[in-house]
């Protein structure tokens, strides 16, 4: 038997991430493309001492039984932490590394995409450069547009402010934002901190940028979509838990809201016969946020340095606060 510590990869990484734990652990990584079921989890992850995990797959108290007392360390290549019960991992000792702030920019930038492509009708734009439609008419395809704008970020964390401060050269009139709290740093950006309620009734675009936790889930339901207004367009880069997504689908569908940009959906991938597909007031993309080169592999690096720092038992780089579980990270 092998005196290396022995590493679980829960599906393939880039060698900045599998390269230094090949160097000092037996690693083996799930070979399919395909997440890797719950019983071939359970079955591999016995007897490891670390586990390099991506949401969703579930690092609960069954995973953990399976993995048994060798597991000193759970690395997620991933700045959410929905799919990890944390308040177990503690009681059982067992450090959890992840990866903020290093996909701030690449999300932040996704977001702009999505909020641009939205509010000027990109799908639609797309669809009928064909030949087909005459373009002669002068409101041909008009959309909206950012100057003048209010914007309300749901969850001024670190990815609200990266978006806020790309959206101030974008003449912003106004930004509002909501969360748990108010933060100091939305002076930067001089957002004004207002109940969700009034966000949802005021602002021209609603960003969703908070972290899931126990509160949140459904926030986005009728009754969010029925208050904001009939031009408003609601982007999420969330989670889509967020989001009750039938309700959602009816919003834009009778025109409660003016059309939506998603980097997230219940469940990933959305099934191929999803309305949000066909809706041409709605574009979705597949979970994309932090999927730049550069970006992905700072992810996977930082995640094999934090579960290498947990094998050595020393601190993790990026260790999870209990604070940024149970009230999320900025909401
Ligand atoms: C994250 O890091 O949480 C991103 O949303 C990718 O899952």
């Amino acid at each position: 038997m092998s005196a290396h510590p022995r590493v679980l990869i829960t599906r393939s990484v880039p060698p900045a991430g599998i390269d230094p734990l090949k160097a000092e652990c037996d690693v083996w990584v799930w070979p399919e493309e395909d997440q890797i079921p719950v019983e071939e989890f359970k079955k591999r992850a016995a007897g490891v001492t670390a586990i390099f995990c991506h949401p969703p797959d579930m690092i609960n108290r069954d995973l953990l039984d399976a993995a048994g007392p060798s597991l000193k360390v759970v690395g997620t290549m991933s700045v959410g932490l929905e799919h990890i019960d944390i308040t177990e991992c503690r009681r059982r000792g067992i450090k959890v590394g992840h990866c903020p702030n290093v996909l701030n920019d690449a999300v932040a930038e996704l977001t702009i995409a999505l909020l641009l492509s939205a509010a000027r009708r990109l799908k639609e734009g797309y669809a009928c450069t064909n030949g087909e439609e005459t373009w002669q008419n002068a409101l041909f395809l008009c959309g909206h547009e950012i100057s003048g704008s209010t914007i309300g970020i749901v969850g001024l964390g670190r990815i609200g402010m990266a978006v806020a401060r790309r959206l101030q050269a974008f003449k912003v009139a106004k930004f509002l934002y909501t969360g748990n709290s108010q933060k100091s740093y939305a002076e930067e950006v001089k957002a004004e901190f207002v109940s969700f309620d009034k966000l949802l009734e005021n602002s021209d675009f609603v960003i969703a940028c908070c972290s899931i936790n126990a509160n949140n889930r459904g926030l986005f339901n009728k009754a969010a979509f029925k208050k904001m207004k009939k031009s408003a367009i609601f982007i999420n880069v969330s989670r889509g838990v967020l989001v009750n997504q039938d309700d959602l689908i009816e919003a834009l569908t009778t025109g409660e809201i003016y059309g939506a940009g998603l980097d997230v959906t219940t469940p990933e991938p959305l099934p191929p016969d999803s309305p949000l597909h066909s809706l041409m007031n709605c574009l979705v993309t597949p979970h994309l946020g932090s999927a730049s080169l550069k970006t992905r592999n700072e992810m996977a690096s930082l995640t094999a340095r934090n579960i290498l720092a947990g094998i050595r038992g020393e601190d993790l780089l990026r260790c999870v606060v209990v604070q940024a579980f149970d009230f999320g990270q900025g909401f």
